[in-house]
């Protein structure tokens, strides 16, 4: 019998003291699977207690790595790595499990993954991945719903991305380090995970230079070995955070931030009139909850990220005027929108364009999370609505937010996570 939870949300307390963030699921799902190349032992620290690296977890026993995970801290011993084809019923539950292509491919020259799953959240497309791969001799086949690879003339090459895929630029990264010679990777996704996924390949003895920029130069086939390595936390928790404060009013200190991380959305938060102020790795946001309206265009790094577009509509939907939002990054991150508006946020949708007219109030309802960030702007407007509003699927919210309710309780605010028998 499948357990089902619902998070239940009483509205209108507002967020006040010192909440820590955690580490960065999507430098987690490129950094565990890379520790497999280093043969050796790893220890990677500040990991967030989230399903979607509970599942990693599972694949890297599967393929015969030894795991163990406590407190954050994860020790993976790959030398008993064994096996190549992951299987279906884990490969399917993240978007992520494709790292493990150019992990296994560069270990045993080939590679069976089911091909990813993850959020529905419009065509997720892997085209620069093989492009990638196949540009550093490696091709890349689908077969009967897998990617199957296979190093044919492995070497370094200049690979031109079509556009700054984060998942292409993992996999090129990955892919480089291990294939002999020179690679160039131009037009790279810049996120902080592609630089924390850098970074750690330096700690394991590759040279990886230009991680941050449009262009990432690798020089392939060191040798490599196990390292410590502590990740970066997580910038959309952060930002999620920031945006809940906003939304319930009050006064919270983000901690363990990278406030450099958030600027696109500390403008916009500055913007509507909400106080931000950084310290160290400190963020405090003070909010009366009387917002300007702005308008948002998604973009990558360092513009204004996908992943808090859910999370900032639905805290536009109080703001007192129009906003437009504009989603460039995907073509259908809009499912959630139908449960705002049984909130009573007023939202049309045109396109890629939603445009937010700002309402006096949402009233708690029954709602339903379509994806991760769904799930998130869903609990924003939670904090605001009046009376109770109830998230069901907390399953895709449990992929990316650590232990969000309890959080979210220490600082107020009236959140239960609820168990149910379907
Ligand atoms: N794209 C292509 N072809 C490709 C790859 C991408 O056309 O070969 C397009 C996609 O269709 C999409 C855009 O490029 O429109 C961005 O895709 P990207 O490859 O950059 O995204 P991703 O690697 O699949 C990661 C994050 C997402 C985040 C995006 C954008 C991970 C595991 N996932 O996805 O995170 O939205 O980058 O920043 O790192 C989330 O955490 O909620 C989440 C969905």
């Amino acid at each position: 019998m499948a357990i089902e939870e619902t998070l239940r949300i009483e509205g209108g307390y507002p967020l006040n003291g010192e909440i820590e963030v955690s580490g960065g699921k999507n430098a987690a799902v490129a950094i565990i699977p890379a520790s497999l190349l280093a043969g050796e032992p790893c220890v990677i620290e500040n990991l967030p207690d989230v399903d979607d690296v509970a599942v990693l977890i599972e694949m890297l026993r599967w393929l015969g790595a030894k795991v163990e995970f406590q407190n954050g801290i994860m020790n993976i011993d790959p030398r008993g790595v064994t096996r190549c084809n992951p299987p279906y019923e884990l490969a399917r539950r993240m978007r992520a499990s494709y790292y493990l292509i150019p992990v296994l491919t560069g270990l045993f020259g080939h590679a069976e993954v089911p091909l990813p799953g993850g959020d529905d959240i419009g065509a997720r497309p892997i085209d620069q991945t093989i492009k990638g791969l196949s540009t550093l001799g490696v091709k890349v086949d689908t077969v009967r719903g897998a990617l199957v690879s296979e190093a044919q003339t492995p070497a370094g090459a200049e690979v031109y991305l079509d556009m700054p895929s984060v998942g292409a630029t993992v996999n090129t990264m990955l892919m480089a380090v291990m294939v002999p010679g020179n690679t160039t990777i131009v037009n790279a996704a810049k996120e902080p995970h592609i630089v924390d996924l850098a970074n750690f390949l330096g700690s394991m003895g590759a040279y990886v230079k230009g991680a941050g920029t449009d262009v990432i130069r690798i020089r392939g086939g060191r040798k490599l070995h196990g390292s410590n390595y502590t990740i970066i936390p997580d910038q959309i928790e952060t930002g999620t955070l920031m945006i809940a404060a906003a939304a319930a009013g009050g006064d919270v200190t983000i901690t363990g931030a990278i406030p450099t991380h958030m600027e696109a959305l500390s403008a916009k938060l500055l913007e509507m009139g909400v106080y931000v102020h950084d310290e160290d790795d400190r963020i405090r946001i003070r909010s009366n909850r009387k917002m300007r309206p702005v308008n948002v265009k998604t973009q990558v790094y360092p513009g204004y990220p996908t992943d808090l577009q859910q999370p900032i509509t639905a805290l536009l939907t109080m703001a007192r005027g129009s906003s437009v939002i504009t989603e460039t990054i995907y073509e259908a991150r809009y499912k959630y929108v139908e449960e705002l508006r049984r909130m009573g946020a007023n939202i049309r949708v045109i396109d890629r364009v939603a445009i937010v007219d700002g309402v006096g109030s949402l009233t708690g309802c029954p709602v339903t999370a379509s994806d991760l960030r769904a799930g998130a702007a869903l609990i924003v407007a939670g904090l605001m609505a009046e009376g109770i509003t109830e998230i069901s699927n907390v399953k895709y919210i449990a992929r990316g937010y650590e232990r969000i309710d309890e959080k979210l309780r220490r600082l107020g605010a009236h959140v239960e996570r609820i168990r149910l028998k379907e």
